[in-house]
């Protein structure tokens, strides 16, 4: 079949030309013209999200597909001879991956016809970071009309030929927070007439691993990251202000809600026992991904004999794919593309390598959702 060696081809296209959060225009342009060559009518929501409708024959389900389309920050080190032509940008999550799964599917569903109903094929821009462009899709009413979606990412840590697919939670809620923090500066050789910043930060950062480790339900998973610290400007003088941020993972609202809360206390008390203040700016960022019990399941069922479909372990990774299954019954999977070897370097690394080989079957994993 011509669409298993053209999937590499479009994967490998794709990695050459990656691009950040809504700024895929390359991208766009190289989907929208696959799907007009196949006939297809992309409509375009948002910078550069597309959807397209395949018709199949007879009446059926009204089922959507998404990949993501953006690329991250990261200056590719990989030295794969069709690495990445953009200074600076990398495809190391493998999005690239998954635009070539679904414009084989598209192929392959054009040239086959064999299914009921209609399939929705969404392009997705700015996975990465939140906002994210799931929502713009959707209050573009790219699921005007479906009945159910499915979607998955590419898992570098499990072996090709299997997938990871249950029902519930698959990946976590994902936030932000920034602590900004305000002293008095002065001269490094005098602190009596200061209120250090950076010590502030330094003590704010290391009370705020009590929480998880204090205040969450041992069996409640969570997690609580100082990502970075900022501030001061040179060795001799004493900071006046400083900057904490972070990200906290949670699975459930009411620990989402107390780790805010604590967060908070925490940040204002510590200040506070130093004599200076800290103002702490919260994000939600995505949801929880929670795949729908009979669609997870049936989906399962489906990819039996073609694949090894494994119950993962949650992710502490966001997605936002969770707002998709807010509104519609669907589900999400891991497919596994790590290395023949074993060695594979993780996502969102300079080193990220997909194994090539997990891409057909990808397709065929969507192609099975899709049938009833
Ligand atoms: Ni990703």
């Amino acid at each position: 079949m011509d669409w298993e060696q053209n999937v590499v081809q479009y994967r490998r296209d794709l990695h050459r030309i990656p691009e950040t959060g809504f700024q895929e225009h390359k991208t766009h342009a190289y989907l929208w013209a696959h799907l007009e060559k196949l006939g297809l009518k992309p409509q375009r929501i948002g910078e550069t999200g597309i959807i397209a409708d395949i018709p199949g024959e007879g009446p059926g389900k009204h089922i959507a597909i998404r990949a993501d389309i953006d690329g991250l920050p990261l200056p590719e080190e990989t030295g794969l001879p069709f690495s990445s032509e953009h200074a600076g940008v990398m495809h190391a999550c493998g999005h690239d991956g998954h635009m070539a799964i679904v414009l084989a599917l598209a192929d392959r569903l054009v040239a086959e016809k064999k299914f009921g109903g209609t399939v929705r094929i969404m392009f997705q821009a700015a996975e990465e970071r939140p906002p994210g462009g799931a929502l713009t899709l959707i209050d573009g009413g790219a699921l005007e009309g479906i009945d159910e979606v499915y979607g998955l990412h590419l898992w570098a840590e499990d072996p090709v030929g299997t997938v990871g697919l249950k029902a519930g939670p698959m990946m976590a809620n994902a936030d932000q927070f920034t602590i900004r923090i305000k002293g008095v500066g002065g001269h490094g050789s005098q602190p009596e007439s200061t209120k250090d910043a950076v010590l502030i930060a330094a003590q704010t950062v290391v009370n705020l691993q009590t929480i998880v480790s204090r205040r969450v339900r041992a069996f409640e998973p969570a997690v609580v990251t100082a990502g970075t610290i900022r501030g001061g400007h040179i060795f001799n003088i004493i900071a006046e202000t400083a900057e904490v941020t972070g990200t906290v993972r949670t699975f459930s609202p009411e620990t989402q809600a107390l780790i805010e809360t604590e967060i908070r206390r925490i940040a204002e008390r510590t200040a506070a026992l130093y004599d200076a203040s800290a103002e702490v700016e919260y994000e939600k960022g995505y949801p929880v991904v929670i795949n729908h019990e009979r669609e997870a399941g049936a989906w399962a069922e489906k990819l039996r004999g073609l694949v090894e479909v494994n119950t993962p372990e949650p992710s502490m990774g966001g997605e936002d794919f969770a707002y998709y299954l807010q509104h519609k019954p669907g589900a999400f999977l891991f497919l596994g593309c790590g290395q023949e070897d074993g060695g594979s370097p993780p996502h969102h690394s300079p080193h990220f390598l997909i194994n090539e080989r997990a891409l057909p079957l990808g397709v065929e994993v969507l192609y099975r959702a899709i049938q009833s």
